[in-house]
């Protein structure tokens, strides 16, 4: 009825993110302790991949997993597909110490946001409110490097995101590179892994460089013409690219977001 629907609508408004003015200014402080760490130690690679791993659990079906910190849980950072991030943890415990009202939730997503611009990518909107669980999802939520197209789309729609966030995304390896204790792989995606720029699609056209990775779901992106269109867009256009990565690096990280 009418009164059903109306009542619906006031609480998914009411549902948005809220946080209070002084959460809000320790959010800032937070933000500054992570540029200065983040320089400093030259982390800004993993942290990214930090933030990617804690929100990219999100099944949209059951609203589960996402951006929630759940990523701290031993049991979740064991994941074969998280060998390393227990680095970046870490690291991210020193700000949480500091500003101990912050969730883990949006201190990762905070991390993430901080390691784009940090390197010279693009500012990245921000809004605090992320609870924290320590529900972890079972493995294998994450895509797996060695598979292809359908498997990207098949991870990606779970998560609720479509076809240009896959192409948009996947340029955060124009930052850090693969380790082979780690991943198995080796080697970075550009000759700047510090350098937040759109060198990953331009390599990704070039093909073949020596000392330069592209792993089978990077060169997925070629094979397919709804991924290509991206590909060669953002390779001539950095700010075509700068402009969807933010869009989308934001949906990736208030999967499920509002709902909570
Ligand atoms: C690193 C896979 C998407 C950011 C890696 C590594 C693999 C991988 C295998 C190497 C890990 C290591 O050995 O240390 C994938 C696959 C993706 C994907 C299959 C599917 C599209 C993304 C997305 C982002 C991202 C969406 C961020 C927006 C990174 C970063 C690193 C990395 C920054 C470097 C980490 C470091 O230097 O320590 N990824 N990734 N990746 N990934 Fe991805």
């Amino acid at each position: 009825c009418w009164l059903a629907n109306f009542v619906a609508l006031i609480d998914t408004t009411m549902a948005a993110p809220v946080v209070d003015a002084e959460y809000f200014k320790e959010i800032e402080k937070a933000r500054r302790d992570l540029r200065a760490l983040i320089s400093s130690k030259n982390c800004a690679p993993i942290m990214l991949r930090l933030a990617w791993h804690d929100a990219g659990t999100y099944d949209v079906t059951t609203n589960t997993g996402g951006p929630n910190g759940s990523i701290r849980n031993e049991e979740e950072h064991m994941h074969s597909s998280n060998n390393g991030l227990k680095i970046a943890i870490d690291l991210c415990e020193e700000v949480k110490a500091k500003h101990p009202k912050i969730t883990y939730a949006d201190l990762y997503q905070l991390a993430g946001v901080v390691a784009v611009e940090v390197t010279g990518g693009p500012t990245i909107d921000f809004v605090p409110g992320r609870k924290d669980s320590l529900v972890s999802p079972k493995e294998g939520r994450l895509p797996d490097a060695k598979q292809g197209v359908k498997h990207l789309r098949d991870v990606f729609y779970r998560m609720g995101l479509n076809d240009k966030d896959i192409v948009a995304l996947s340029g955060g390896h124009t930052l850090g590179r693969a380790h082979p204790e780690r991943s198995g792989f080796e080697g970075p995606w550009t000759k700047e892994p510090l350098k937040f720029d759109n060198s990953y699609f331009v390599e990704l056209l070039k093909g073949e460089t020596d000392g330069l990775l592209k792993l089978p779901t990077d060169k997925a992106l070629l094979e397919d013409p709804a991924f290509r269109r991206y590909v060669e867009l953002y390779a001539k256009d950095e700010d075509a690219f700068f402009r969807d990565y933010a869009e989308s690096h934001k949906k990736l990280s208030e999967l499920g977001f509002t709902q909570k």
